[in-house]
């Protein structure tokens, strides 16, 4: 057991896909940084603001996820060639087309929803309910940005 009564198992199983999950939330973030800089067009002035609003998110969600492996006694990757070997989306540069960026944005959030799936079936599984609430907060939110992301394409 670690100091907040979660098995020893349990605490290696669900850090190690919490950290997948923090090393895609890091190249998910620069990509939404990259989307900020380089988007230009028409819609440049409200996707400027929303992808700035998307990167502040994630880098909350970040420093939870990472505190989150901490609580539960291990370590978070903390190094960018680590994220990137480890990152379950595939980072990119030099965007500057409004509808690439928001499908490639929206592509990366059905990806980190799959993992945040993942993780709750095995947080839920092992009883670690610290975990579950995050992922599940997280899930709910996401998959309603989604919703916006898809209704801006259509
Ligand atoms: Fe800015």
């Amino acid at each position: 057991m670690n100091t907040i009564g979660i098995e020893n198992q349990t605490k290696e199983i669900i850090s190690k896909e919490l950290n997948g999950l923090l090393a895609t939330y890091e190249v998910f973030y620069q990509n939404l940084r990259a989307c900020h800089w380089n988007v230009k067009g028409e819609h440049f002035f409200e996707l400027h603001l929303k992808f700035e609003e998307l990167y502040s998110d994630a880098q909350l969600k970040i420093d939870e996820i990472a505190e989150r492996i901490l609580t539960l006694g291990m370590q978070p990757l903390d190094s960018y060639s680590a994220y990137l070997d480890q990152s379950a989306v595939k980072e990119f540069s030099g965007v500057s087309d409004g509808r690439t960026c928001v499908s490639i944005v929206r592509e990366n959030l059905n990806t980190i929803l799959s993992l945040e799936r993942m993780i709750l079936e095995k947080s839920d599984e092992s009883c670690d309910s610290g975990t579950s609430d995050l992922m599940t907060q997280y899930i709910s939110a996401q998959e309603k940005v989604v919703w916006m992301l898809t209704a801006y394409l259509s």
